[in-house]
């Protein structure tokens, strides 16, 4: 079963966590930059809160993987991005149903590995 991590985190830890993940074996990524907000609306912390919603620049992460690596980029990515503060981002985890490149026609677990 193949699993996509798409994550949302701050654009400074994308150096960092690239790398990382490499050396725990994944084979691919990418990468946009977006605008989102969480809980805090787009607040930071110790700003004054009006209602006007906010976005915050973010980085959007995606990454397919076996469902056997799932728990090692998770750990990986949250290593990397934890901060005692707010905004430190958030992982999602969602089922994919088939993968194919393009190139060899290849399906699967294949088309990734
Ligand atoms: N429910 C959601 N759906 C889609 N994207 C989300 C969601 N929650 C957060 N995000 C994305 O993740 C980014 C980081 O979220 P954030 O870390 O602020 O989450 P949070 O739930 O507010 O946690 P915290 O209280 O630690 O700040 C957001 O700017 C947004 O891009
Ligand atoms: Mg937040």
């Amino acid at each position: 079963m193949l699993k996509k991590i798409e994550c949302f985190l701050n654009p400074s830890r994308l150096d960092r966590i690239k790398d990382e993940l490499v050396k725990v074996g994944i084979e691919g990524m990418s990468v946009g930059e977006v605008k989102g907000f969480g809980r805090q609306r787009g607040y930071l912390e110790g700003e004054k809160i009006n209602k006007a919603v906010k976005f915050l620049p973010k980085i959007k992460v995606e990454i397919v993987v076996d469902e056997g690596m799932v728990e090692k980029v998770i750990d990986t990515i949250k290593e990397l991005c934890a901060t005692k503060t707010i905004g430190a981002g958030k992982i999602f985890i969602l089922p994919v149903e088939d993968a194919v490149r393009i190139r060899t026609a290849e399906v699967g677990k294949s088309a990734i590995y």
